[in-house]
């Protein structure tokens, strides 16, 4: 909490005499799983007040609590009439296909030769990089994402572009060298030494560097040879708390490639297992044609999905199984999969995957929804202990939504009468107007301009 002991007129907390700023408006965080916990994995403040001081969360409560302890002077925000919230964790992205995104009529190892090999090719040039990956991460903090995790290119400048991007915005920020040494153009592939030596020297240049942290990154199975994916495990083991992303049984034809060509494995999940990659900060996009001994598996090294429903429908993948996902006791992020993926909102990739529940005759609570998109991602990411809700101490990244931000979701909202339906309303009809601001390590990183 901020204290009161501070100088009369000074914007100062208790203590350490670090500013303090305040936000006044409907707060909504998570302390746990509302699949688990219920009501109380909920923190819900109609007139709640967020503390800030030195980039953390210093207090959040209900503002007839709050306001009394503030020291006086203290710069309260008003942000009546808009939902204060963690800002959105993206599970799983890709920045160079940016460019990408909207490309008709292919399934996925079409859409990966006809669309995605040239335009990453292109990230061989720093100065191509720079600007990519500039308008991404502006993308993302405009639609609220405030952690990401990140695919970037086969070419170390890519990594550099992409981390030097977030680097420069305080960013939390997971990314990676994609490794791919066999079956993709030579334009984009690398060789399993090669690409090793090239991970471990951005490991050593970006891991732990302010907010930033590494992933080592084989594409996925069909494109690594085995001697790479070894490679990989090899990485883990050298630097406990890396990282490492790839992407799992999101398509048919992709899944009885790999059967091709790996016939000793039991399924395509049991590939990344044979060779240490599944464990802790693993995190494998899609996941939909598994069975449930891989869903098994995944739970008990520890290792999480990124649901990626935007993505799944349009390139015509499949339906994941979040109920069977949960009662696996899996970790589970969302993920928009940009270029897979349709929109960088993580409100519009909520709305998909509400529907892709649906289908599977299932659903997916907005209490849920929302968890998924902020303390489920972090927890997914393990960096539920630094972001994702606004305990005391967490790193402050939080958004300010407008529900009037339409005339449509205004008038929708006002007919609303629980949070629950407020937050199903939003999650279905919400995009990039709905985040009215966003704010990284308590300071503002972006602001919608007035229309
Ligand atoms: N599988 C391997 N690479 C990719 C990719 O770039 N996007 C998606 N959606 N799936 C993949
Ligand atoms: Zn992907």
């Amino acid at each position: 909490m901020a204290g009161g002991n501070a100088a009369p007129g000074r914007n100062e907390g208790a203590g350490n005499g670090a500013p303090v700023a305040a936000y006044r408006g409907e707060i909504l965080h998570f302390v746990g799983d509302p699949a688990v916990l219920g009501d109380a994995a909920h923190r819900h403040h109609a007139d709640g007040v967020l503390v800030v001081r030195d980039g953390k969360v210093a207090a959040a409560g209900a503002a007839e609590e709050v306001l009394p302890t503030l020291p006086p002077g203290a710069k309260v925000t008003d942000c009546r009439g808009k939902l204060i919230m963690p800002g959105f964790v993206d599970t799983h992205v890709h920045y160079a296909q940016t460019d990408i995104i909207a490309s008709c009529g292919a399934q996925l190892l079409d859409w990966l030769e006809r669309y995605t090999f040239p335009a990453e090719a292109q990230f061989a040039d720093p100065a191509h990089a720079a600007e990519v990956a500039d308008f991404f991460v502006r993308e993302l903090l405009g639609n609220g994402t405030t952690t990401a995790m990140v695919f970037a290119t086969s070419h170390p400048a890519s990594v550099d572009a992409i981390f030097a991007a977030a680097h420069a915005r305080s960013m939390r920020l997971v990314a990676g060298k994609v490794l791919m040494d066999r079956n993709v153009p030579a334009t984009v592939r690398d060789t399993a030494e090669g690409g090793f030596d090239d991970s471990r020297a951005l490991i050593d240049k970006w891991h732990g560097r302010g907010r930033l942290s590494y992933a080592v990154t084989p594409r996925f199975a069909p494109t690594s040879t085995e001697r790479q994916l070894a490679l990989c495990g090899r990485l883990l083991d050298e630097h406990p708390g890396v990282f490492l992303q790839s992407h799992v049984a999101e398509n048919r034809g992709e899944v009885a490639w790999v059967a091709e060509l790996f016939p000793w494995s039991r399924s395509y999940l049991d590939v990344y297992d044979h060779y240490g990659l599944l464990r802790e900060r693993a995190v494998y996009a899609h996941c939909i044609h598994l069975d449930a001994q891989d869903r098994r598996r995944m739970a008990e090294t520890g290792a999480a999905m990124s649901f990626c429903p935007t993505s799944n429908l349009f390139l015509g993948s499949g339906l994941f199984d979040l109920r069977a996902a949960a009662d696996s006791g899996v970790r589970v992020g969302l993920g928009t999969d940009v270029g897979g993926g349709t929109s960088f909102s993580m409100l519009r990739t909520l709305d998909e995957a509400y529907k892709v529940t649906q289908m599977a005759g299932q659903t997916l609570s907005p209490l849920s929804a929302f968890y998924l998109a902020t303390l489920g991602g972090a927890a997914s990411l393990r960096l539920d202990d630094r972001i994702g809700n606004l305990e005391t101490g967490k790193e402050a990244d939080f958004i300010v939504l407008d529900l009037a931000a339409t005339p449509l979701l205004a008038r929708r909202i006002e007919r609303t009468g629980t949070l629950a339906e407020k937050l199903f309303a939003l999650m279905i009809l919400g995009d990039d107007r709905a985040v009215h601001a966003t704010y990284v390590l308590g300071r503002l990183a972006h602001a919608r301009a007035e229309a």
